[in-house]
């Protein structure tokens, strides 16, 4: 009967906290531990129970709770399905039997309580626990009902365990990579400015890191009060080589940046840090040459309508002389003079009493002479200050006419391929140049060496940007209609397994958020040069003097100029020789 009260009494409680689970019949063993699984959940919601193994107290429990229960007894290697807001329940020590991709490493950061039988020493399980990288662990033993002690691995602590009272109010399970005492993080820099450099600090000579990869990790060391185990590859440390050592266990974090493209696969990689696109860097078109200027302005079709005009205003010229077509002939319109030279902004004759609609024609022809002559006088005196440079290209279809080739890493280009990219499919294969070595192919690329366009990502763009800054000239721009992809993540190469793997990701968000990784990629480029990877100088090869225009570069000019004067002269001698010619014959006859 007393119980059937206490059990009412609390059946109100937990009503009042947690309407989904509801006690019926129990004992007192049962009892507890359905009033920890309630402090549990109210200490991190969760929605699932998977209990495993063989029958014991849990089994008899989950009848009276109103969650969700997977139940296994053998193997936790198959694919884990459901929700991840999950508490494990194990029933006995042994450690679940799990594959690489079973529940037991999906489900790895998932709180797990053990009953313990026998005399078995919490702590030793702890470690072996702690060996399978398993560290949100807590233990119960088979005297729970009387003792109401919990056993909570402490990974970071010693002793490694801690007791905690059913009643106390500490928690029983910690986010225990918050701090982490010190212990090691092993990284592997790819040591690529200006993702990650390597320096010696002046103060106390130790080699630290900077560069917007290298500053998120050691922050994150910062934050949870760990050290970094630097590990420097001897050989030409590449990309591919730090995802393998990440694919094997063989470090917990790579300073580098994965591109989505490269591994589709997000288990051995962080959360994306950077979104960014992929494409050609491309030289600056040439600027025309001074003598090609007034070729360009004297436009085919302007010059049409000028001379349309020009005929226009003749035919009215000479309708409105005399208010007639009498005077109307070819000779009259084409090589009307003063039309001719009122368009040139030359003086002409201006009739003494001129009828008004003539006053009006000639102030038309002002007008227009005017607007040409000044229109042709500010292009040709910008131009020539700043001539118009050839056009850009604008699509894949017109790459081949670039004046140089595309550099392009036998890594990147085999990739490229590998996932069928169709606008570098579209790129002739003559106008690529393939780089075996990708450090040489970067080398060029650094050197903003002119004889190439180059593969670029946005990111890695920026401080170029920012160097080109200093140069006269600008050499490279970053070509938003030559792209290979406009959407590639970079992600952290991290390992399979590693246990603070969430605390990292939250990391990575609150600094993007606070706008830190913004700032340290606006600053790489005085990174780099503080440590003498790169120079302040200008790579533009500015010429000492810009050709100007010289008299060879309007010669042709000149020489339609004197075959006209020659043809005029001849014209001129052949009608004075016609006239003396008929004169001669009128005489003779
Ligand atoms: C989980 O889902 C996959 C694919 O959806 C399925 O093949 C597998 O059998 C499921 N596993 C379980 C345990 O339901
Ligand atoms: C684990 O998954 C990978 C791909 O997801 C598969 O190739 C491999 O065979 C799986 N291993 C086991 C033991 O199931
Ligand atoms: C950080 O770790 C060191 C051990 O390396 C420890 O002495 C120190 O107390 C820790 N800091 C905090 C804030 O816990
Ligand atoms: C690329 O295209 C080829 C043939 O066009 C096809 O066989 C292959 O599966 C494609 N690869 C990818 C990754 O789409
Ligand atoms: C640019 O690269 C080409 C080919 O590798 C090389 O011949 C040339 O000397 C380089 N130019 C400069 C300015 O370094």
């Amino acid at each position: 009967m007393t119980w059937l009260v206490i059990t009412l009494c609390f059946l109100g409680y937990f009503a009042a906290h947690m309407a989904d689970i509801s006690v019926q019949n129990q004992n007192i063993m049962d009892y507890e531990l359905l009033r920890l699984l309630i402090k549990l959940r109210q200490e991190e919601f969760y929605d699932t129970l998977l209990v495993y193994g063989e029958d014991c107290e849990f089994h008899s429990l989950i009848r009276s709770l109103d969650v969700a229960v997977v139940l296994v007894t053998d193997s936790m290697n198959f694919d884990w399905n459901f929700s991840r807001l999950t508490l494990i329940l194990s029933c006995g020590p042994d450690l679940e039997k799990g594959g690489p991709n079973g529940t037991t490493f999906k489900l790895q950061r998932n709180r797990r309580l053990v009953l313990l039988n026998g005399d078995i020493q919490p702590s030793n399980m702890c470690n072996i626990y702690t060996q399978k990288d398993i560290y949100n662990i807590a233990f119960v033993k088979e005297n729970f009902a009387k003792s109401n002690v919990i056993y909570s691995c402490r990974y970071f602590q010693d002793p490694n365990i801690e007791d905690v009272h059913l009643l106390e109010a500490r928690p029983i399970f910690t986010e225990q990579f918050q701090n982490m005492m010190g212990n090691a993080i092993r990284i592997v820099p790819d040591l690529l400015p200006p993702r990650a450099m390597l320096y010696q600090d002046a103060s106390d000579g130790e080699t630290k890191m900077i560069g917007y990869v290298a500053n998120l990790i050691t922050n994150f060391a910062q934050k949870v009060n760990a050290t970094l185990q630097l590990h420097i590859l001897e050989t030409s440390t590449s990309i591919t080589e730090i995802s393998r050592m990440a694919k094997d266990d063989e470090l917990d974090m790579g300073v580098t940046l994965e591109a989505s493209l490269y591994s589709p696969n997000l288990e051995t990689a962080s959360y994306p840090y950077l979104l960014t696109s992929y494409c050609l860097m491309v030289q600056v078109p040439a600027k025309l040459p001074y003598n090609l200027v007034y070729a360009i302005i004297v436009d085919p079709l302007v010059l049409g309508i000028i001379f349309l005009l020009f005929c226009l205003l003749s035919v009215l010229l000479v309708y409105s002389q005399k208010m007639s077509w009498q005077d109307l002939s070819l000779a009259n319109i084409v090589l009307n003079d003063k039309s001719l030279r009122g368009l040139l902004g030359q003086s002409f004759p201006f009739p003494l009493n001129a009828s008004k609609k003539l006053r009006l024609i000639f102030t038309i022809l002002c007008f227009a002479s005017i607007l040409l002559n000044t229109m042709y006088e500010a292009y040709l005196q910008s131009f020539f200050t700043n001539p118009p440079s050839e056009p850009h290209i604008r699509s894949f279809k017109d790459i081949g006419k670039l004046r140089h080739k595309t550099a392009i890493t036998a890594i990147e280009a085999n990739v490229l391929i590998s996932t069928n990219n169709t606008q570098f499919l579209e790129i002739p294969k003559k106008h690529l140049c393939i780089y075996e070595s990708w450090r040489e192919s970067l080398a060029l690329r650094d050197a903003f060496n002119l004889s190439y366009n180059y593969f670029v990502t946005e990111d890695r763009w920026s401080s170029y940007a920012e160097q080109q800054k200093l140069f006269k000239e600008t050499l490279f721009y970053y070509s938003n209609d030559l792209c290979f992809s406009r959407m590639i993540f970079f992600s952290i190469p991290l390992r399979r397994h590693l246990p603070y793997r969430h605390l990292f990701d939250e990391h990575m968000m609150r600094q993007q958020e606070f706008g830190l990784v913004n700032y340290w990629k606006g600053h790489s480029f005085f990174d780099m040069v503080r440590l003498g990877l790169t120079t302040l100088e200008d790579l533009s090869q500015p010429k000492s003097f810009n050709p100007s225009l010289l008299m060879e570069d309007i010669s042709w000019i000149m020489k339609l100029y004197l075959v006209a004067i020659s043809l005029s002269v001849f014209c001129f001698l052949s009608e004075v020789g016609w006239e003396k010619w008929k004169r001669w014959r009128d005489t003779r006859n």
